[in-house]
């Protein structure tokens, strides 16, 4: 067996997987987010520890399969978040996570420091949700504290320095930093330079494959695992979503769509995205992948349903929703209940409905979230084409994959063919997949997707309302430029 440990915002799942790549068990712990103030967002790592402990030990009692026969272990993390430690090895303060926006100074600070030498050597823009911009909030808050570090990790790797004892930050994670060389696959000391930060605050680097040791003392004796588990160093959850979703070769973008919702698709060359998509390392080696993200996906559905429809089920509501035709009878609506990250990058936006008529009921109003929604996600196929990505295929995970409605909605906005998964685990099972070929299962990755990963349906595009969706599309891009002013 492997395991795969999603390490997320709001919970941890662990997953226990065999080597046919069928699930043989699933334990999650859930742990508090800490908002001490408007804007903040901060989780105490200890946590982690802690509920990792009672997940895997739930786990291993459930499934009843002796621990020694848990070959490997490997790790999907949040991006981003600061843990900062000193030279014990001991947490300094809470981490700041990834949805954090009290670093926009930060951001405007690294963009005049830097100029054109940010995206030459990060490949990515500077934005709030980013460790940079929050090292250097540290640094001019509390400049003792950051005295104090000997070394910042990331989520994962901090739980992962917990359970072996060694120091490692992994690459596709640390492509999130904005201190890395993301083509060069190292520490820029140019940018650590330039803003007076240590270079020894940087970790040593390892590719999600490595093993960075075994399962060691206290943490196995509490959650049953033994040092015969060897311990992988995973990737970030963008990186093993995709892994997860068999996104390690050229061919297929993925859509996924949780609270936020993400399209990105895999790429082997160092390509030009101009800062307008996130360009990170991925878990496969030597390769990368591009990324958009719209921060309120699932969020707006699940606003939608609580502001109209408290007591329904999401299927009533989508079913109603799938009675009105493409375009939701002249109704738009924007995502933007919290911002825009892709392409606006713009915290302080916020969402319309455009084109209300007194015939409207409820489910005009749901078809047109939806499909907002997925025109926001629509604006990250665009980027991607614009820069010579061919987008004809998208693996479609989350939230928007349970619905055949919203599938085929994907397919006639995206004008490209969208395939639900069979089975679908999201990034614990890319996770469990990093052990797999850790462990020496399988070669690669491709060899690991084509057991572990197998596609169930394919939607193609109907020509009528992918014609319908092009103009609405052009109408839903205007929307932004002529109501910014309203909230900024
Ligand atoms: C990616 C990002 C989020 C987090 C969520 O840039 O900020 O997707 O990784 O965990």
């Amino acid at each position: 067996y492997v395991i795969g440990i999603d390490l997320g915002t709001g919970s941890v799942k662990a997953l226990l997987v065999n080597k046919q790549g069928e699930l043989c068990g699933e334990a999650s712990r859930s742990y508090p987010l800490l908002q001490p103030q408007a804007g903040y967002s901060e989780q105490d790592p200890e946590q982690w520890v802690e509920q990792t402990i009672e997940a895997l030990r739930a786990l291993l009692e459930q499934s009843g399969v002796n621990p020694d026969e848990v070959e490997g272990i490997s790790f999907s993390g949040q991006m981003h978040g600061l843990v900062l430690l000193d030279a014990n090895g001991d947490v300094l303060r809470p981490a700041i996570l990834w949805n954090d926006t009290r670093t926009t100074a930060q951001c405007r600070r690294i963009e005049a420091v830097l100029g054109d030498r940010l995206l030459d050597v990060t490949k990515n823009a500077a934005l709030e949700g980013f460790t940079l911009p929050k090292l250097l909030w540290v640094q001019e808050h509390e400049p003792e504290l950051l005295d104090r570090a000997a070394v910042f990790l990331l989520p994962k790797d901090y739980l992962r320095y917990r359970i072996t004892g060694s120091l490692h930050m992994e690459l596709s994670d640390a492509a999130g930093t904005l201190l890395l060389n993301v083509t060069g696959g190292s520490w820029s000391e140019e940018i650590c330079d330039a803003f007076g930060l240590d270079r020894k605050l940087c970790p040593s680097l390892v590719g999600s494959l490595e093993q960075t040791g075994t399962v060691q003392g206290d943490f196995g004796r509490r959650c049953g695992l033994t040092e015969t588990t060897r311990v992988f160093a995973g990737g970030a959850d963008n990186a093993c979503g995709a892994v997860g979703a068999g996104i390690v070769a050229p061919g297929a973008a993925l859509c996924s769509i949780g609270t936020s919702g993400v399209l990105l698709s895999y790429e082997e060359e160092n390509r030009d995205f101009g800062g307008k998509l996130h360009f990170f390392n991925h878990a496969q080696p030597d390769s990368y992948y591009a990324m958009g993200v719209t921060l309120a996906a699932g969020y707006s559905l699940d606003w939608l349903k609580k502001t109209v429809a408290p007591d329904e089920s999401f299927e009533s509501l989508l079913s109603a929703a799938g009675e009105v035709p493409a375009g939701a009878g002249g109704l738009l609506f924007t995502p933007y209940l919290v911002g825009e990250r892709t392409p606006h990058a713009d915290s302080a936006i916020r969402g319309s409905f455009i084109g209300l008529d007194g015939a409207h009921r409820r489910e005009h109003l749901t078809r047109a979230v939806l499909e907002g929604i997925t025109f926001s996600l629509n604006e990250s196929v665009e980027r991607l084409r614009e820069a010579g990505v061919a987008v004809d295929t998208i693996v479609s995970i989350g939230g928007g994959a349970k619905s055949g409605l919203w599938l085929q909605m994907q397919a006639d906005i995206f004008g490209a063919a969208v395939v639900s998964l069979e089975n679908e685990q999201g990034p614990a099972l890319g996770a469990a997949m990093l052990a797999a070929v850790g462990s020496g299962w399988f070669e690669s990755l491709s060899d690991c997707a084509a057991i572990f990963v197998r596609r169930a349906r394919t939607f193609s595009p109907d020509a009528e309302r992918t014609a319908t969706y092009r103009e609405l599309f052009g109408l839903y891009r205007d929307v932004y430029e002529s109501t910014k002013e309203l909230n900024h």
